[in-house]
């Protein structure tokens, strides 16, 4: 850490204290921003602090959804984002209107969105998910009832495959930086470390091939297909040295500093998202001194997205 974030830090976090306001912040974030941070975790642990806050301000330290998803549960409260452009690639692969569209050719079928989609896709949904309660709630959905599983390809591949339904559609969608995790990525590192735990996250595309091992039982390691906060509570709870580790590299800062005897090795050390990356300390301090970015979400659609994510949150 430079002087420079010594300084911005100190100041950071005088002005949390100052304005009540509560940092939430991504596993994915920079070291530096994590540490200032009053929580730091998954998308759902983040919607459930944000819905939970007593603070005035809540300053994300994540992706412009996120902020969206703070913002619908708390009309009252203040969001911030530090960077207007720190949006996600995953969640522009659908807007209202092709929604609209696909709805039209499946007049029965619920929808549920994943969390990382806009506010409006969300307005248009039945339900929302994150990747640790995806397969909770379409288990939760009648059997009988079509559904339209959107944005991400490789979640949805895997939501279908672990509720083994077949009248579920999925959106072609998906994360530049997870797709880019491939089986050739998987299958180079299996030789290598026979002894470790590997921690996959479901928007790899590597997602359906480790399934397949997995049910083909030929997979030497202990494999776990899980959201970015199951992978913290794994680290922390398993008795192995070594893990693998499958999803944007933003999380090792956190796994290591909280389990300082284990080993993680990233699966692809490139593994990085440049929209997470935008959230700096400088850019921190820049949003709680001036109050900026305000994320709002218009009230009519604010109100029916809240109906969405509130039905996840109260399934999961
Ligand atoms: P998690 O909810 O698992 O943290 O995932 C969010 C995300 O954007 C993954 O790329
Ligand atoms: Fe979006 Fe992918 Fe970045 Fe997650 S890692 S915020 S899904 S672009």
């Amino acid at each position: 850490m430079t002087m420079l974030d010594i300084d911005y830090k100190h100041r950071v976090l005088q002005l949390k204290k100052q304005k009540n306001a509560v940092v939430l912040a991504h596993n994915y974030q920079l070291p530096e921003v994590q540490d200032i941070a009053d929580f730091i975790g998954d998308s759902l642990a983040l919607s459930r602090k944000a819905a939970a806050t007593e603070s005035d301000i809540i300053l994300f330290c994540g992706v412009h959804f996120m902020a969206e998803t703070a913002s619908i549960l708390c009309p009252d409260k203040k969001v911030l984002i530090p960077d207007l452009e720190a949006g996600c690639s995953l969640a522009s692969t659908i807007n209202a209107g092709e929604l609209q569209a696909w709805k039209a050719e499946h007049p029965d079928a619920l929808v549920v969105s994943y969390v990382n989609t806009t506010a409006e896709v969300k307005a248009l949904s039945d339900y929302c998910c994150t990747s640790s309660n995806a397969v909770k709630i379409v288990n939760s959905i009648p059997k009988d009832r079509e559904v339209l599983f959107l944005p991400d390809l490789f979640l949805g591949s895997y939501v279908a495959e672990t509720t083994k339904r077949k009248n579920m559609y999925i959106w072609p969608g998906e994360c530049h930086v997870h797709a880019g995790i491939k089986a050739e990525d998987i299958n180079k590192m299996f030789a290598s470390f026979k002894n470790a735990d590997f921690l996959v996250h479901p928007e790899c595309s590597c997602t359906s091939s480790v399934i397949y091992h997995i049910s083909k039982g030929d997979l030497a390691m202990n494999s776990h297909i899980l959201s970015t906060e199951g992978m913290m509570n794994h680290a922390r709870a398993s008795s192995a040295k070594q893990f693998l580790v499958a999803t944007e590299t933003g999380i090792l800062y956190r796994m290591q500093k909280e389990n300082p005897d284990k080993q993680f090795i990233p699966v692809k050390s490139d593994a990085m998202c440049k929209y997470m990356k935008k959230i700096t300390l400088e850019k921190v301090y820049n949003s709680l001194r001036e109050d900026i970015y305000e994320v709002r979400v218009p009230k009519h659609t604010a109100d029916n997205a809240r109906l969405a994510i509130e039905r996840m949150l109260s399934i999961s």
